[in-house]
């Protein structure tokens, strides 16, 4: 069976939309076979996005890591006034990522890139959906590879579910960074992390 990350250049194409809106900000994305979440916006990112617009910062560089079609960082980008990049291992999701930036009006840079490999600048926060199904090593990637790619202080935001181990995932992180878990959704958690700093 092809999961929705691999290469889907040879899928047929059937294009719709789903829809957003937050407050007063509406928004609409392109989805397509083959990439994660076509049918509506997922529940975890919807969580993420939702806690970051309460408890994060605005007008910072962010990197959106497995951006899918776009959602996390075109909503951040709208609402939190954040200049994003995006990446994602899928054509046919940073297509769609581009369209959907197009279709929002709004900017951003959009790479193929497995996991950080072509990400060259830092960043204020990365904010990650993790893609489990792709298994362990790479999803864990996302998480423990995301300081590389961080200014000093910036901070890394996730979200996971408790079947997928994020209680593990986030004990971990305790042992070597400031970690705290900032909402729980029906099994999702929302993960803030970032450097001690030790001034
Ligand atoms: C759980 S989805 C989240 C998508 C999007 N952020 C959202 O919230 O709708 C994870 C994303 O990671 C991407 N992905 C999977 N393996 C990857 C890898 N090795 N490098 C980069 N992206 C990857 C998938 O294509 C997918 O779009």
């Amino acid at each position: 069976m092809n999961h929705y990350f691999t290469d889907n250049d040879n899928l047929r194409s059937k294009l719709r939309t789903v829809l957003y809106s937050y407050q007063n900000h509406k928004f609409s994305f392109y989805t397509d076979i083959g990439v994660f979440s076509k049918a509506k916006i997922d529940e975890g990112s919807k969580t993420l996005v939702e806690t970051y617009f309460i408890h994060g910062r605005k007008n910072i560089k962010v990197l959106d890591a497995g951006c899918g079609y776009g959602f996390v960082g075109i909503t951040l980008t709208k609402i939190m006034n954040c200049d994003v990049d995006f990446i994602d291992i899928s054509k046919r999701a940073v297509h769609l990522c581009k369209m959907n930036l197009k279709e929002n009006k709004v900017t951003g840079n959009v790479l193929i890139s497995n996991v950080y490999e072509n990400v060259k600048d830092k960043y204020d926060l990365i904010i990650v959906n993790p893609p489990i199904k792709a298994g362990k090593q790479v999803y864990l990637s996302f998480i423990n590879e995301a300081f590389n790619h961080l200014n000093d202080d910036g901070e890394l935001w996730f979200v996971m579910r408790t079947n997928h181990g994020v209680k593990t995932v986030y004990k971990n992180l305790t042992k070597t960074y400031k970690a705290e878990i900032l909402e729980k959704n029906r099994g999702f958690y929302v993960v803030f992390c970032k450097n001690q700093l030790t001034h």
